[in-house]
């Protein structure tokens, strides 16, 4: 499945980036959104130009910023595919963290989140197409101290986004999530997340996701969780009681 014209927040590094690679090289015209515009400039010109990539800097924290993003996706009729990607995480516990540092990943993970599937949700429905694909984690399975309020986030993203699956289906719009176990990206330095320590065989690529995220896309499959393995620790926490699941979260998360 092709896309006309696509909005990719958080697309100047990582998962973002890869998607819109990804998209750019189908023929898909792509919005680059994130706040580091020498990025997103430069990742516009190896797309292609203007032809072939708009750059849209935004701040995804600001209500304004936010408010503009959700403009375009309510006047631009091309735009059939919402990326909601950009997100970050805030490790420490939460007494002793800045409270800005933690307020702020609700308003990127979930406010905007929302207020941009909410626009995608309102254009797309009367047209009976287009897709909005929503960036969640493993993180959202389970309670994770050292990481409570991104984990809570990604719970929330999870939640919503299948809820908003199965308002559309009917309608002819795609809602996927994908739920990305650890993926080598900025992430884990922005977060300040010692992850030197795992192994290897726990990492995927931000290309790999990519794929599978665009993929869960076009296929309107509500949630996603990419890759076998991690599948199978999702699969194999999730009927445990909570107390366990706490303390295997417990060793991820200090
Ligand atoms: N990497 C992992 O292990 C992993 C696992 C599960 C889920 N995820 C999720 O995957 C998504 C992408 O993260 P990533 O791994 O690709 O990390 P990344 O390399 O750090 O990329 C994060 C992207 O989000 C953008 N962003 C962050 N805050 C923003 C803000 N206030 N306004 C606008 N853009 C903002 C960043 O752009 P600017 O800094 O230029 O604004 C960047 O483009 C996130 O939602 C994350 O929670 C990641």
């Amino acid at each position: 499945m092709t896309w006309t014209k696509a909005i990719v927040t958080g697309a100047s590094s990582g998962i973002g980036e890869a998607i819109a690679r990804r998209l750019a090289a189908d023929g898909t015209h792509v919005v680059l959104v994130a706040r580091t515009k020498d990025r997103l400039d430069s990742l516009a010109g190896e797309l292609g130009g203007t032809e072939r990539a708009t750059v849209h800097v935004a701040d995804l924290g600001e209500p304004r910023d936010v408010a503009e993003v959700a403009q375009l996706i309510d006047t631009d009729p091309e735009i059939d595919l919402v990326v909601n990607n950009a997100g970050f995480g805030a490790t420490g516990p939460v007494a002793g963290s800045e409270l800005d540092g933690q307020l702020g990943q609700i308003d990127v993970n979930v406010r905007c989140l929302v207020q941009l599937s909410h626009a995608a949700a309102q254009a797309m429905a009367p047209r009976g197409s287009g897709a909005i694909l929503n960036v969640s984690s493993v993180a959202g399975y389970s309670a994770t101290p050292n990481s409570a309020v991104y984990a809570a986030t990604k719970a929330f993203v999870t939640s919503f986004s299948q809820s908003l699956h199965s308002e559309l289906k009917a309608g002819g719009v795609h809602v996927a999530c994908i739920a990305p176990g650890f993926t080598r990206t900025e992430f884990q330095d922005r977060a300040d997340y010692d992850a030197s320590k795992l192994p290897d065989f726990l990492w995927q690529t931000a290309d790999e996701v990519a794929e599978i995220a665009l993929d869960a896309a076009a296929k309107n499959k509500a949630l996603v969780v990419p890759g076998a393995l991690n599948k199978m620790l999702v699969g194999s926490v999730k009927p445990l009681p909570s107390a366990l699941q706490r303390r295997i979260a417990a060793a991820f998360g200090d």
